[in-house]
């Protein structure tokens, strides 16, 4: 599987991207809410990147309740499919008077029709025996609800929680707000088809190139720091084909 690694500005580089070209974008983009050098809201990106999407394509975007209330005007241009939580296992406590924040939030947006956005099953094998069948609705905010009458299996396939508990990346991380594996996969299963392309215009450590390869998608990955680019280029060097990347 190719991944292709573009270092610079990613509003600038996805001019290099063909229209329409993209499957799904997974990316976890500077929140702007800490003092990290880097984490500053780049102005226009959901916009920009509707460009280079397939019709059947979506964009997964890590973030905060607060950072899409702050930016909610830069989607306005695109329709929220669905959320889902990532729990960690530890948190930060900016404000003793608040919560101990133990989570943070990826939103799913796509543009056209969504019976025609492509979507991947995601399952995990933790289902109880049991029948159940559901009648046919349709409630509004949602999709087509299928009548039919199902049996699972004990340890067989059930569809996957929406809040998924994966451990923070800590210690020997290339990236200090680097994103586990763990939860970048059910995003990529969802969105993009087997050899399909999966962008990434915020690659940090490239935690979305290593889970796409992994999962037999191709990536294109974008970074705008020299030394997390060199970090990008020393982590998927050997076996993995380096295509179509600029420096
Ligand atoms: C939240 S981090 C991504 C971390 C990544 N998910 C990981 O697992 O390592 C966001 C990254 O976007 C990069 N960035 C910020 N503005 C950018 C821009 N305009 N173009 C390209 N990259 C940018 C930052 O340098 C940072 O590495």
């Amino acid at each position: 599987m190719s991944i292709a690694i573009h270092h610079g500005n990613c509003l600038a580089l996805l001019d290099d991207v063909p229209p329409e070209s993209v499957d799904a974008i997974i990316t976890d983009p500077p929140y702007g809410q800490t003092s990290l050098e880097w984490d500053r809201w780049v102005d226009g990106w959901p916009e920009v990147m509707a460009r280079v999407l397939k019709p059947t394509g979506s964009i997964w975007v890590f973030g905060t309740l607060r950072m899409f209330m702050d930016r909610r005007d830069e989607f306005s241009g695109w329709k929220f499919a669905q959320d889902i939580v990532w729990e960690k296992h530890n948190g930060s406590s900016f404000h003793s008077d608040r919560f101990r924040r133990v989570h943070e939030q990826a939103a799913q947006f796509y543009r056209g029709e969504w019976g025609s956005v492509w979507k991947g099953k995601v399952v995990t094998m933790d289902a109880e025996r049991r029948t159940v069948t559901r009648k046919k609705g349709r409630p509004a905010h949602m999709g087509i609800i299928e009548g039919a009458t199902y049996t699972s299996e004990d340890g067989g396939p059930r569809i996957m929680r929406s809040v998924i508990y994966a451990r923070s990346q800590h210690g020997r991380t290339i990236h200090p707000t680097q994103k586990p594996e763990a939860i970048v996969e059910p995003l990529i299963l969802n969105a993009c088809p087997p050899g399909g392309v999966v962008l990434d215009p915020f690659a940090g450590s490239g935690t979305t190139g290593a889970v796409a390869a992994r999962l037999g998608r191709r990536a294109i990955l974008i970074e705008g720091r020299n030394d997390y680019v060199s970090a990008l280029r020393a982590r998927f060097s050997g076996d993995l084909l380096l295509a179509g990347g600029t420096t």
